[in-house]
């Protein structure tokens, strides 16, 4: 069965808390406020906005010790044919040293800067090269540098004082990639549009369907190295999801099945697929995945499918509902047995799957 209400229930407790959220905002504020303000900057800076699954609503609850990452990209007029990834890397560590919130606690990393604050992480990522158009509609305020997909959902960019002659088509920026030593291109605001968009052409259960499913693939996977991460999972979710979905539970379903069955050659064959990146196409975004690890994330999948079919095409409510227990852990209602709840009740602690099922 569907099940809507137990799927709500279950998406309050893996979305991050409101506290939490509230202190990514003051986080993330502060940050932006500092570099923009910062007189050794004040020629490069063009702006900030907000990127990652923060921005399109697919961040999930910190579980075991970690903390809720918030994605900033820095937008500068740094040229990159006089400035390299490391110089580049080091200038701005150096802005971040002269503050005390964040001395000592950020680390250089290939393509961003890590700040480890006490309950939120921040990843700087500092991009150059946008041209005068990008520059103009990444400063406008049609923009919405912080406008999220789920508090948003009408968000679009369309044609304002900035770019008045027509339809506007996002524009890859370039990104310091410190271990390889050049400047690589990123397009994060393709893929902000895209989900915004796939989101509405799914009754706003997509962002649902990718938190989800990275709620269960993070218990599921317990943090192997090399698995499959959280932005890769959210990136088949995308390629996956069916338009028109009347459910999470469908959605979950479906997207499921489709992996299992369009990778079972590559496992067949010990490869690991290509699976394009949404803002820059040829960039294969599994391209760090080993097959084995690859393997090890579809087998998960292919026995995940068969367990949310049973579940959807289930009619008895109590067994449904035991049937996504088994799959998504006690954070899914009833569990342990309890009566079903009708009533709203906000987690006081973060959810934690039953140990049982995880263990
Ligand atoms: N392998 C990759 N290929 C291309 N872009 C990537 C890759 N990994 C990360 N990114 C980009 O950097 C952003 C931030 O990465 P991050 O690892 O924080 O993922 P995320 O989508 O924010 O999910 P999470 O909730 O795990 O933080 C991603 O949203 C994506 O735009
Ligand atoms: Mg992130």
């Amino acid at each position: 069965m569907e099940l809507p209400s137990y799927f709500n229930d279950m998406l309050t407790k893996i979305r991050p808390s409101q506290d939490l959220l509230d202190m990514c905002v003051g986080a993330h504020t502060e940050l932006r406020e500092t570099l923009v303000n910062d007189s050794e900057l004040k020629d490069i800076v063009v702006t900030t906005f907000l990127q990652g699954s923060y921005r399109r609503s697919t961040l999930i609850r910190p579980v075991n010790g970690s903390k809720a990452d918030v994605d900033v990209v820095l937008v500068t007029s740094l040229d990159p044919i006089n400035w390299t990834p490391a110089q580049v890397q080091e200038h701005f560590c150096q802005v971040l040293s002269k503050d005390s919130r964040y001395r000592g606690n950020y680390r250089r990393q290939g393509r961003s800067i890590g700040i480890s604050l006490e309950k939120i992480s921040l990843d700087l990522v500092i991009t150059a090269a946008p041209s005068g158009t990008l520059k103009d509609v990444l400063k406008s305020e049609v923009f919405g540098s912080e406008f999220s997909v789920e508090a948003h959902p009408e968000w679009k960019i369309v044609k304002g004082p900035s770019f008045p002659d027509g339809e506007w088509k996002s524009e890859p920026l370039l990104i310091p990639d410190r271990d390889a030593g050049r400047w690589e291109q990123t397009d994060p605001i393709s893929h902000i549009e895209w989900t915004h968009d796939k989101n509405r052409k799914t009754d706003g259960h997509y962002v649902n369907v990718v938190k989800a499913l990275k709620w269960w693939w993070t218990w599921e996977s317990s943090g192997r190295k090399g698995l499959p991460k959280g932005y890769l999972t959210e990136c088949l979710v995308g390629l996956h999801c069916p338009d028109g979905l009347e459910s999470v539970a469908e959605g979950v379903t479906l997207v499921l099945e489709g992996i299992r069955d369009a990778y079972a050659y590559n496992v067949h064959q010990g490869t690991t697929p290509f699976i394009a990146d949404v803002g820059i196409p040829s960039n294969n975004v599994f391209q760090r995945v080993p097959p084995d690890c690859f393997r090890e994330f579809y087998d998960s999948v292919k026995a995940c499918a068969t367990k949310a079919r049973a579940a959807f095409d289930d009619p008895d409510q109590a067994s449904s509902a035991r049937g996504w227990i088994g799959i998504f852990g006690n954070v899914f209602p009833p569990s342990n047995n309890a009566p079903a709840s009708k009533t709203f009740q906000k987690p006081s602690q973060p959810a934690e799957p039953r140990k049982a099922r995880f263990a």
